[in-house]
């Protein structure tokens, strides 16, 4: 297999998907890789990094995808990469198609097998590559909340921890999952009052069991959601549902009811947002207000620390993108099931039914379009 590895082009996205111990790994099992010229500079990687480890540098783009059966990225193709891709390639990468109608169409459309990160499976039911970058962002989410809610960043004024005499500020996170828990785990390190709002009475229980007692837990529905959000300063948005798109909890309503100056992050904003009023942002214009309160909605928050992230990230990734390279595709995800959950597309078929049912489209089981 010829292994490609493109720089990648969305706004501040530093990361990359492959490390030099990833290319030796591709290398030492008989693959080419190709990698574009300084494709690993955002993070801290050389070219001459990458030819140590075994990799050949191409000067653009457009000759990695050309050369490369499969193609190994951090976030889903934008702009010029579309025209890029091409029938029967491999695309392995964070896809986040559900609330993406016109991505899906041309991956359908060019016949590209598009195997995303976030959907693989593991045996105990998580979602092994979504979990390392929503540990950063969990994480981050906290520090960028604490930033705007300073009031020279248009926040309320307020100090995570508070001080003696002045309490902390509140924080409240919606979903308690990967994200929530990390954000939860700086949140009550930086010594704020946090309360986290999950749907799953046996995830509330584990929670309860990690933080001992210092961080609340509230089963979510309409009501303490309305509490939370009126009591937060900050309002970390960190819910999931598989492969769909990320239900609006947060009404426009209910956002206007929010203290003036409150910071809100939607984490979940890379599945379409669970605050009614999310709109993707980007890290060189991240933040925007309504009613009051400031909106934090960029989609790839870890590309902010991008050195962490790429070696977090393909620390998760490549044991799976070995398998793709050493069996082929086909032969990797009858093998594996929980890889096969990863393709959401397939010879021009859409086979993964949270996507299709998101956008309306025919569901086609994989088994059928792999036959
Ligand atoms: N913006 C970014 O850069 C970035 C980075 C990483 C992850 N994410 C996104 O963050 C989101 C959360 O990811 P995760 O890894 O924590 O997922 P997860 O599956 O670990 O956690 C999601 C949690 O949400 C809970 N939940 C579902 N519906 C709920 C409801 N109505 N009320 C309260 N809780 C509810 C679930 O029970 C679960 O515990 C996802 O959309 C993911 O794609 C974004």
């Amino acid at each position: 297999m010829i292994v490609g590895l493109p720089k990648e082009i969305k706004d501040n996205e530093n990361r990359v998907a492959l490390t030099p111990a990833g290319v030796r790994a591709f290398s030492a099992a008989g693959h080419e890789v190709v990698v574009e010229q300084s494709a690993g500079a955002g993070s801290g990687i050389s070219d001459e990094d990458y030819t140590a480890a075994g990799a050949k540098i191409l000067p653009t783009a457009d000759e990695v995808f050309a050369r490369a059966g499969m193609i190994v990225k951090v976030k889903e193709p934008v702009g010029p990469e579309y025209r890029r891709l091409r029938e029967g390639q491999i695309l392995f990468t964070y896809l986040h198609l559900a609330p993406a109608g016109e991505l899906t169409a041309m991956l359908l459309e060019r016949k590209v097998a598009g195997v995303a990160y976030e959907t693989i499976t593991s045996s105990n039911g998580s979602l092994p590559l979504l979990t390392p970058m929503s540990e950063v962002a969990g994480r981050m989410a906290i520090h960028v909340g604490a930033f705007y809610l300073q009031k020279s960043n248009g926040g309320r004024g307020v100090l995570l921890p508070g001080v003696p005499g002045v309490p902390p500020a509140d924080v409240v996170i919606i979903g308690g999952g990967v994200v929530g828990t990390n954000a939860a785990k700086i949140a009550a390190g930086m010594g704020a009052d946090v309360t986290i709002l999950e749907m799953s009475p046996d995830r509330m229980r584990e929670l309860d069991d990690i933080f001992f007692g210092r961080v609340k837990t509230v089963a979510s529905n309409p009501e303490t959601l309305e509490r939370g959000c009126r009591r937060a300063d900050l309002l970390v948005g960190a819910v999931l549902i598989p492969g769909a798109a990320a239900p609006k909890l947060v009404s426009r309503d209910l956002i206007s009811k929010m203290k003036k100056g409150a910071v809100a992050v939607d984490v979940a904003v890379d599945q379409g947002g669970c605050f009614a009023t999310t709109h993707a942002t980007t890290h060189s214009d991240p933040v925007y207000e309504v009613d009051g309160v400031i909106h934090y909605c960029v989609a790839n928050m870890p590309g902010a620390v991008a050195r962490t992230s790429t070696f977090a990230l393909t620390n998760s990734t490549l044991r799976y993108a070995l398998e793709l390279a050493n069996k082929g595709l086909k032969r990797a995800v009858t093998e594996n099931p929980h890889l096969a959950e990863g393709v959401n597309t397939y010879n021009g078929l859409l086979t993964y039914r949270a996507v299709a049912e998101s956008q309306g489209r025919e569901y086609t089981p994989l088994k059928q379009a792999l036959a």
